[in-house]
């Protein structure tokens, strides 16, 4: 697994990702959030129909809510709330000194 620098540190972090990101890294899709100032990173493209996580919002629960059929995906696991569709792939995010880093 390679690891890649997304930020230089936490506060940076915090700040850029207010709302949901998307960042795009080797071809993959992939939206940034924060909850509790943890910082996670899912696949962006929705398990039901495809729209883009990035574009909705993150709920008082820890999940991102997707904005065109309101689904929800837990940021830590991918699951969604009601298992209606696919859980969704997590990509590992780590700080360090460094940085943040996520791995893929
Ligand atoms: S496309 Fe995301 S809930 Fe339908």
């Amino acid at each position: 697994m390679d690891w890649i620098k997304i930020f230089n540190n936490r506060q940076e972090a915090i700040e850029r990702l207010s709302t949901p990101c998307l960042l795009v890294m080797r071809g993959r899709r992939i939206c940034l959030a924060t909850f509790n100032e943890n910082i996670f990173a899912v696949q962006d493209k929705c398990t039901h129909n495809g729209e883009s996580l990035c574009k909705g919002k993150i709920n008082y629960r820890g999940e991102v809510v997707c904005p065109l059929h309101h689904y929800r995906f837990d940021l830590k696991t991918g699951r969604e709330g009601e298992q209606r569709s696919a859980d969704l792939e997590c990509f590992p995010v780590q700080e360090n000194e460094e940085g943040i880093f996520i791995g893929m």
